[in-house]
């Protein structure tokens, strides 16, 4: 099975990512899109997803698609990355005059910034998932997460882990409660022993507050904020704020949101 898969991987037609004409590094200086007579499909026997498809975007105008769910609005954004090609070069998309399917992968990619509905962070800081290369200084970026109302996660906790944590103090509290109406029950019975179990208890806590002093020490503060595998520790909300704020920093003169707000409230937006 497992070999039978590599080789249908290795069967897969490679994207030519390294060919192309590679545009001015000023391109795209203005951002100007244009869609003309676009016709998209995903595979060979299937129906053509966008069909003569043709607008237009001007400079630093914002655009907003809308549509019932599978009407094409995510495959605008497969057509202009060319993560899938037109069909037979029906139609043609253009940036700042430049036919994209002429243009090297790598220049046309990263010429737009691109938040998806489900954005995935890496593992690490905040600020390594915000800026890689280290362009910006630590202001630009705190001033940004402050914007974006994000600056608890600077205490180093995310509100998942908050709630979390809150969670676990509960059910120890019920946990002690319930050990303790048991240790009642039994009290007549065994007066001496019962105290003894008490002042083995208070111990317990404090050292329980030792505990977690220590991790919040390990804990990221500030910019050092922890990222956990692919964001686990952050709601979906969470991670598409901080790809805003990504997006932000990039200054790319395109940016592509799809659906990119709808798991954050309506004021943050
Ligand atoms: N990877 C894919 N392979 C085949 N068909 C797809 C794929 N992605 C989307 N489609 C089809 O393309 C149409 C448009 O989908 P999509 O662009 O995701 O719509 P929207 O984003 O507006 O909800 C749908 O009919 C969908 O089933
Ligand atoms: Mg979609």
């Amino acid at each position: 099975m497992r070999v039978s898969r590599v080789y249908n991987l290795y069967d897969i037609p490679q994207e030519k990512f390294d060919s192309g004409k590679i545009p001015d590094k000023s391109w795209p200086s203005k951002g100007e899109i244009k869609f003309e007579n676009v016709y998209l499909r995903y595979r060979p026997n299937t129906d053509t997803v966008l069909n003569n498809l043709s607008f237009h975007v001007a400079p630093g105008e914002k655009v907003g698609i809308v549509g019932r769910t599978g009407a094409g609005k995510s495959t605008i954004t497969m057509a202009l990355t060319r993560i899938v090609e037109l069909e037979n070069n029906k139609g043609k998309i253009s940036i700042d005059g430049e036919d994209i399917s002429k243009l090297n992968l790598e220049s046309l990619r990263g010429s737009m910034t691109m938040i998806p509905q489900d954005p995935t962070l890496f593992t690490g800081s905040l600020r390594h998932n915000v800026d890689p290369f280290e362009d910006n200084t630590d202001e630009e970026i705190i001033s940004l997460f402050k914007k974006a109302g994000l600056e608890y996660l600077f205490e180093g906790k995310s509100k998942k882990e908050k709630e979390d944590e809150a969670n676990e103090k509960a059910d120890k509290k019920k946990r002690l409660q319930i050990e303790d109406e048991e240790e009642e029950k039994d009290k007549d019975k065994k007066d001496d022993k019962d105290s003894k179990d008490g002042e083995k208890s208070k111990d317990e806590k404090k050292d329980g507050e030792g505990e977690k002093k220590e991790d919040e020490e390990e804990d990221g503060k500030g910019l050092k904020f922890r990222v956990k595998e692919e964001g686990n520790n952050l709601s979906v909300g969470e991670k598409q704020l901080i790809c805003i704020v990504r997006a932000i920093l990039r200054r790319n003169k395109i940016v592509i949101l799809d659906e990119a707000t709808a798991n954050i409230d309506v004021v943050t937006e």
